[in-house]
């Protein structure tokens, strides 16, 4: 949640920062602001977009080569131009930007109150800028310093990056708990959330780590500990392409991401699954493989979609692997006392690998000695990094607020550890096990046929876009495709959406029904298939509207529902991969045929960072 882009160099700032924070606008959009250092410090921010921005500062002169910017997500204060980064000193002289919540920011600035320091905006935010000057001016400290000094007195998460007039030829940086990734270019250096405002100008990145503090000239770079203990950053190399951060002739990221599935399925197994030999083979988790073997239990934690895959895991690991599998919300069990032990294991599943609330749940899971694992799409993010082991989900970038291909391929991930661990244990006999990995290895053929009924399912989107509500229904690991399907709906189209277990529908939701009400069902044959025509049957005879996913050639159905889309046949274990997809292109039609902002809904973000 929320972007930061910082420059020192020989390049014009502006147009890197702008360019940046346009790719970053996905943590947060209510608003943006840019600070440059030009012999003066010049700052410009307004409410709402980076674009409004830019159209703000047109004919403002916008020189220099230093300078930092942000892209904010409301935390601390309503989204208003008073309340955007970068926020200045009491004295002018010094500018901050920040991603995180400063958790102290009431004592502090109750403090800072008393000692004569007036504050301007409602964030806490710009009482850790205060905070920073009063240190600089009572000690006489270089920048870095009073940094480093006031960051010790700070709770909470940050990523920062704070400029001074007084020291022009510097950006100092610093992080804990929010991301920072510092690209090493010829006589500059980029400092941002994450790598995708680097990386056309340099494969070359340092993730800074927690606790570290960066100094950067356009000549040198330093890197101190909040110990004041001098580190040694080490550089990587980005895999990360350009071209998978455009939206490459689509209209929106959500869209292209969604026709990605077929490529971004195939390179989450590939080297992973071995058909013809009946192997999946994890390297990730290998060193791991007697404990999941022995395990008793296996805790999974998550958010949003992330915790929809997670619930789909459920069903494939007990089925397959035989071991009881429990799915939390990450920001549920942090707050009660869970029964944990170094005898489970504990899946963290995130697409951004940073989500607050699933790190603290890891967080809490080992102190309590579990092992963990993540499952995450973002190479070099947090949780892979405060996690034992894991497998990522090669997904590449996912952009769309909405996530999409990150679901399928964290399903994909599931799938290989369920088959894995049911290949150590025995649990599934060799022969079964070619045939599933045959059968998993065509998963990316079959998502090609789905993502063709984009445009029939455009055309039921037509009939339902002004709904007010709906209902999507399944069974089995049809219920957490049904729950993905209501969460995309109502996240981009602000229509009331809900999932339910389709035979829950009679214990209540069933009084909503009437002909107002679409109900999207996921009816493919399946071991439940009988018991959700028969819920199919319920629907109709109160006049409700059946939308029916449904196995390809399936006759039933067809007869009672008022619309069916079609999806290939396959292993039961891999409904979900196929069957969400078209759950995915009805919210989009629906959300664009509304007029909303695809991409970037109201109120959300990508990544969430604060819990
Ligand atoms: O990055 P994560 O997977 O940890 O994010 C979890 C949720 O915030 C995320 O899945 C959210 O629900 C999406 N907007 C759903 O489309």
């Amino acid at each position: 949640m929320c972007g930061i882009v910082g420059y020192i160099g020989h390049r014009e700032a502006w147009p890197v920062i702008t360019k940046g924070l346009h790719r970053l606008e996905y943590r947060g959009y209510d608003s943006a602001g840019i600070a440059l250092l030009n012999g003066d410090l010049k700052t410009y921010k307004k409410a709402g977009k980076v674009s409004d921005l830019e159209d703000f500062a047109l004919n403002l002169d916008k020189s220099g080569t230093i300078g930092m910017g942000h892209t904010r997500w409301a935390t601390h204060g309503e989204p208003c131009d008073r309340n955007s980064h970068p926020h200045p000193s009491g004295n002018g002289k010094l500018s901050i930007i920040h991603n995180g919540i400063i958790e102290n920011y009431a004592v502090l600035k109750e403090a800072l109150q008393a000692k004569g320091h007036t504050f301007i905006s409602d964030t806490d935010t710009e009482v850790l800028v205060h905070l920073i000057e009063e240190i600089q001016e009572r000690d006489q400290l270089e920048l870095a310093e009073a940094v480093r000094v006031a960051l010790t007195k700070v709770i909470g998460a940050y990523a920062i990056v704070v400029m001074s007039k007084e020291e022009p030829e510097q950006l100092v940086a610093a992080r804990k708990g929010s991301p920072m990734v510092i690209g090493v270019g010829e006589g500059e250096y980029f400092i941002a959330s994450d790598a995708s405002p680097i990386v056309e100008y340099t494969k070359n990145v340092i993730y800074l780590k927690d606790n570290q503090i960066a100094t950067l000239r356009t000549d040198n770079l330093v890197v101190r500990s909040i110990d004041n203990i001098i580190q040694t950053p080490s550089v990587q190399e980005l895999s990360l392409k350009l071209e998978m951060l455009e939206k490459g002739g689509f209209d929106h990221f959500m869209l292209k991401e969604i026709y990605e599935q077929a490529r971004s399925i195939k390179d989450c197994m590939r080297g992973r699954i071995y058909p013809g030999e009946g192997k999946v083979q994890l390297g990730g988790i290998k060193d791991y493989t007697e404990k999941l073997k022995n395990a008793e239990r296996i805790v999974i934690v998550a958010c949003g979609t992330s915790w929809h895959a997670g619930l789909v895991g459920e069903y494939l690991i007990e089925e397959y692997a035989r071991i009881p599998v429990e799915v939390e919300y990450a920001s549920e069990f942090r707050y009660r006392n869970p029964i944990i032990s170094e005898k489970d294991i504990v899946i963290a599943i995130s697409q951004s690998g940073e989500t607050a609330d699933t790190m603290a749940a890891i967080e809490l899971a080992k102190e309590r000695g579990a092992t963990i694992f993540g499952i995450c799409n973002v190479v070099g993010s947090s949780i892979p990094r405060i996690t034992h082991a894991g497998v990522y989900t090669h997904a590449g970038p996912e952009i769309g607020v909405a996530s999409t291909k990150a679901f399928t391929a964290q399903v994909t991930v599931l799938t290989l550890i369920a088959l894995y661990v049911a290949q150590q244990k025995g649990t599934i006999n060799q022969a079964q096990m070619v045939s599933m990995l045959t059968e998993l290895d065509e998963i990316p053929t079959l998502v090609e046929k789905c993502l063709a009924q984009d445009a029939f399912v455009k055309e039921i989107a037509q009939k339902l876009k002004d709904s007010s509500n709906c209902l999507f229904l399944g069974r089995g690991s049809g219920f957490p495709v049904a729950l993905e399907g209501a969460l995309k709906l109502k996240e981009i189209s602000y229509i009331h959406a809900e999932g339910y277990p389709a035979a829950e529908m009679k214990h209540g939701p069933i009084a909503l029904i009437d002909e107002d009400m679409p109900v999207i069902f996921i009816a493919t044959k399946n071991s439940s298939y009988e018991k959700v025509i028969s819920n199919i049957q319920e629907v109709k005879a109160r006049k409700g509207k059946v939308i029916a996913i449904v196995t390809e050639g399936d006759k039933e159905v067809k007869k009672m529902a008022d619309y069916v889309i079609e999806i290939p046949d396959t292993n039961e274990a891999y409904l979900p991969l196929l069957a969400t997809i078209p759950l995915q292109f009805l919210s989009y039609h629906i959300a664009v045929l509304r007029g909303c902002n695809v991409d970037q809904p109201r109120n959300l973000a990508k990544s969430v960072t604060v819990e």
